[in-house]
């Protein structure tokens, strides 16, 4: 199998090889593509075709060789269909869209996320990992409960190897420290005067406020941000049913990973957001 380019135009049909339930209403899939596609970067996303449903986007969470994994939350219609499927089931992959997340070099990575949001960001650790293991990795993750905590198992079982530093928490006090990611990480930012970069995706009223957090402290040298909180119909920009205002950028192709100064002209950031009939509503 030649290395290619997964089609962006129609969906490339995928076996279903492997299905888990990864925490609370979330399942870990591994779908076998019938090729050897590119690799893909993290923060990139697919559009996710579940046959006779719908298709919707999916961050990727890992991808080797010919094989995808993602990270599948139980929201409505969509996300459930495609939690009822088994292994063996078909379903439609197109992309990889989207500008990732651009670690630079000899910096703190701090990532930070909720819910689905730690898809991207498990593949960011792979990532980061694989380019070098001795890199200053910190992951803060947050969730309602210890149930809810997204790759709860392998973030910890890195923080046991030394390979990162796993900050947990829960708002119930069920597993790390009670109360909020932005916690530990104001206190890392205290303590730590030497370069930091920010990687978050998670709900976009937590990315607000964590970019309230970054800009008070000039060793952020970056924030990258992936509004991945959004409405979207075609995923390659050609509806703008997801563009943000004033700035006219389509999330799909121009993000969805945004950086500070990005991020600082998106006038709806944190506010605004649109619904799939395309009014806009408060976040
Ligand atoms: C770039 C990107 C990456 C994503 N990555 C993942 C992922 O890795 N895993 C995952 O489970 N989900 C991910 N999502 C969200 C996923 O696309 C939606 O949950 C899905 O479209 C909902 O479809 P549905 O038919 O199940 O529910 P719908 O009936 O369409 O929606 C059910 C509820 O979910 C809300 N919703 C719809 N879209 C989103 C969204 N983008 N974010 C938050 N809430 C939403 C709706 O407002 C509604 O309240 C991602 C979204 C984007 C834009
Ligand atoms: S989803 Fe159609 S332009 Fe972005």
């Amino acid at each position: 199998m030649t290395k290619q380019t997964l089609p962006n135009d129609k969906p490339l049909m995928g076996k279903i090889i492997t299905k888990e339930l990864e925490c609370e209403d979330t399942y870990k899939f591994l779908i076998e593509l019938p090729i050897k596609a590119q690799r893909a970067l993290p923060g990139q996303f697919i559009m996710l075709w579940v046959p006779g449903v719908d298709e919707f986007p999916i961050g990727i969470a890992g991808f080797k060789e010919n094989i995808l994994e993602v990270g599948i939350a139980k929201m409505g219609p969509g996300t459930e269909a495609m939690i009822n499927k088994q292994i063996g089931d078909l379903v439609g992959v197109r992309g990889f869209y989207g500008k990732p997340f651009k670690p630079p070099q000899d910096v703190n990575h701090l990532l930070i996320g909720g819910g689905f949001g730690m898809t991207p960001l498990k593949l960011l650790t792979t990532t980061l990992l694989e380019k070098d293991s001795k890199q200053n990795i910190h992951v803060f993750e947050g969730a309602r409960t210890k149930d809810r905590l997204m790759y709860l198992d392998w973030f910890q079982d890195l923080h046991d190897k030394d390979l990162i530093t796993f900050h947990v928490c829960t708002d119930d006090g069920s597993y790390g420290y009670q109360g909020f990611p932005t916690v530990d990480l104001e206190n890392f930012l205290q303590e730590n005067q030497t370069p930091s970069v920010m990687y978050v995706a998670g709900p976009e009223k937590m990315m607000k406020a964590i970019f309230n957090i970054g800009k008070k402290y000039s060793n952020v040298m970056d924030m990258q941000m992936s509004l991945a909180d959004r409405y979207m119909r075609c995923g390659f920009g050609a509806c703008s049913y997801c563009a943000v205002d004033p700035t006219g950028w389509r999330i799909c192709v121009d993000g969805p990973v945004f950086n500070t100064e990005q991020l600082e002209q998106i006038s709806d950031f944190g506010l605004y957001k649109r619904l799939e009939s395309g009014e806009k509503v408060r976040i």
